[in-house]
């Protein structure tokens, strides 16, 4: 079966052990200690569901604190939640970590300084035990699609804010992930290069088809990617909004100024400032 008639299969499907790729079942987080301390405990998480079929792109969308960060998070097991369950496909985070199949990238790249571009890709295979050898073609190829060739010897100082992104993307899909959470990869990009990389981004997604969910800001760049945008709002942080994304794929630079695109775009916007 084709990838595209597999993702077609899944989506809106009902969840279940053998399709299921991400579920989020009534998750809740409190932060008794908040940024400003005189507060009340603050609801970061309140009920969230939220279910990514296997082999598609999620995007998550919402204003500034309302929690998107947070939910990323606790699905990477970096906050527990008060009450709720996360499975991938069945299991729990913990397995698909130990495994070595989950792939994160936040908003700050996190490179080690000392590191070469190159050593900074492979990190997560070292610290799987795994021999860097044979993943030596997959980081060349790893390199090459983040546009970072002939930089593989370079180390983070020496790079741009939008070349250190594109290294943290590249160390997240190098373990062949089978959960990829990318949180504002491209915040510091310029918006040529962000249009690059959101077509680079899919162009890698589509090759390996993991199932992904992906925070930002832009309402184009969910649109562009995304199988489903999920809403956010805050106080407490909730999902408001499920909106499917109809087109088909791979999708051409050309739909940026579609109208159907922009129709789309719209109705994003007005779930998102109600
Ligand atoms: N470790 C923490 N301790 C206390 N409060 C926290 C913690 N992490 C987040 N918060 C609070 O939880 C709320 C949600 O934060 P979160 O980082 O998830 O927002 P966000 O939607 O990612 O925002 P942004 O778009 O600005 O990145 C905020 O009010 C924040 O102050
Ligand atoms: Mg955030």
């Amino acid at each position: 079966m084709n990838m595209l008639a597999k993702i077609s299969n899944v989506v809106g499907s009902q969840a279940s052990p053998a399709n299921a790729g991400l579920v989020v079942t009534n998750v809740s987080k409190t932060f008794s200690v908040t940024a400003q301390s005189r507060m009340e405990p603050l609801q970061a998480l309140k009920n969230v569901d939220l279910f990514c079929p296997q082999g598609s792109l999620t995007a998550l969308i919402g204003p500034s604190g309302c929690g998107k960060s947070t939910l990323l998070r606790t699905i990477a097991d970096l906050e527990t939640p008060d009450s709720g369950e996360i499975t991938i496909c069945g299991e729990s985070i913990r397995k698909i970590l130990t495994r070595g199949e989950l792939g994160i990238a936040f908003q700050d790249p996190g490179l080690l300084p000392w590191r070469t571009v190159r050593e900074n890709i492979a990190l997560p295979i070292q610290v799987l035990k795994r021999p860097v050898g044979e993943a030596s073609a997959h980081i060349n190829t790893l390199i090459s699609l983040v546009g970072l060739a002939g930089f593989e010897n370079a180390l983070p100082a020496q790079l741009s804010g939008g070349m250190r992104q594109r290294v943290a993307i590249a160390r997240a899909l190098v373990t062949r992930p089978s959960l990829l959470l990318l949180d504002e990869p491209f915040g510091a990009l310029d918006q040529i290069l962000r249009r690059t990389m959101n077509l680079e981004l899919q162009r890698i997604w589509m090759g390996d088809v993991t199932t992904a969910v992906l925070v930002t800001h832009g309402i184009d760049e969910a649109v562009f990617l995304a199988d489903q945008i999920a809403v956010m709002h805050g106080k407490p942080g909730r999902i408001t909004t499920i909106i499917n994304v109809p087109f088909e794929r791979p999708r051409p630079e050309s739909l940026f100024s579609a109208p159907e695109f922009h129709r789309l775009c719209d109705e994003v916007a007005q779930h998102l400032h109600h």
